[in-house]
């Protein structure tokens, strides 16, 4: 059953001088409950635009257009009034960065404890009680809370960061870029976390990253964003095995765990910039297999398989020929 579901998703930032940047074109992306899915994209692609816009906490110089339901009632349409009652109770967000935003100068238990109170969970000695099981729920024994976030390791910050958004008992979990800039064995640690909380707690969770094989180790699905939209989405296995727009089978293969090679490709060439106009597929200057209509028609998001999408005119091209893009 859909818990959360992004429909048609547009955040435009205004920038000097007038301009605008399309930050995200038109996202559609929905989560059943308790299931995990990846976000996934190049630095810049729009991912964490799109769940600060979930959680309502945009900075001021946005605007968004589109539907964010939760259990079918939708966040967006009040403005931020509509999110405020849901966010951190039903939708919680572990932030970029979170595990080096802790502040320096209080204990780690007492800032688990802020929002505990904040958002009235309990307080005093229950709340306390609260922060022991928040910080044992990620890891970290109960005790721990007494200590500053430099007697941490990154990985004992990340945890309290995840138990910080735990703490109203969230439904679903946007985690943007959880394991960036912790070490492959830290990063494991944290992605085995995330999974069995998302099976002991029911927890949805919405893994925001640019790494593939992070996605491929944590989660069922996919989506794949380009550029302010998404471009490929389906079952993790299909989108290895039958990648259906060159991005994705490009990005898999710049992953060098899952092609068993050493050697990291990067995709040569840039996105494109989103404060002006695109024309034709966004891809396309970058694009090894694109052709005249990719420069002048934008592919729509279209099915390839019952739960497989992906947004590149080859795979019309293909279907008339009996197969997908290779
Ligand atoms: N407050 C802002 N004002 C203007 N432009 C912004 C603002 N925040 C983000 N952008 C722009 O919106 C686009 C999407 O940024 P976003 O941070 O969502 O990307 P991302 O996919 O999360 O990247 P990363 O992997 O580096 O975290 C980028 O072009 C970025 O420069
Ligand atoms: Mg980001």
């Amino acid at each position: 059953m859909t818990l959360l579901a992004i429909e048609q998703l547009n955040v435009w930032f205004d920038l000097d001088g007038g301009r605008q940047l399309h930050a995200v074109r038109g996202v559609d992306l929905s989560l059943d409950a308790g299931e995990r899915v990846g976000l996934v994209g190049e630095s810049g692609c729009g991912k964490s635009t799109t769940v600060l816009a979930v959680m309502g906490l945009l900075p001021p110089n946005a605007s968004v257009s589109g539907r964010i339901l939760l259990d079918g009632k939708d966040l967006l349409e009040q403005g931020e009034r509509s999110m405020v009652p849901h966010r951190w109770r039903d939708v919680a967000m572990v932030f970029q960065g979170a595990m080096n935003a802790l502040n320096p100068v209080r204990t780690v238990g007492d800032q688990i404890r802020e929002p505990i109170e904040l958002h009235g969970i309990a307080t005093g000695e229950r709340a306390q009680a609260r922060v022991g099981e928040l910080l044992e729920l990620v890891g970290i024994p109960a005790t721990a809370g007494a200590r500053y976030p430099h007697e941490f390791s990154g990985g004992m910050r990340q945890r309290a960061s995840i138990a910080m958004a735990l703490a109203c008992k969230p439904k679903v979990l946007l985690a943007d870029e959880p394991t960036t800039a912790l070490d492959v064995m830290v990063q494991a640690q944290i992605l085995q976390l995330l999974m069995s909380l998302s099976d002991e707690l029911g927890l949805t969770l919405l893994l925001v990253t640019h790494d593939l094989p992070v996605v491929a180790q944590t989660c069922g699905r996919a989506a794949v964003m380009y550029a302010g939209q998404i471009v490929e989405s389906g079952p993790i296995d299909e989108l290895f095995h039958d990648p259906r727009h060159p991005y994705t089978r490009l990005l898999f293969a710049a992953t060098p765990d899952l092609v068993g090679t050493d050697e990291v490709v990067s995709i040569p060439g840039a996105p494109p910039p989103l404060d002006r106009p695109i024309q034709g597929c966004p891809f396309q200057p970058r694009c090894p297999a694109a052709f005249d209509r990719c420069l002048q028609e934008d592919p729509a998001l279209r099915p390839v398989s019952a739960f497989h999408r992906a947004a590149c005119h080859l795979n019309e091209v293909a279907a008339g020929m009996g197969r997908g893009v290779r």
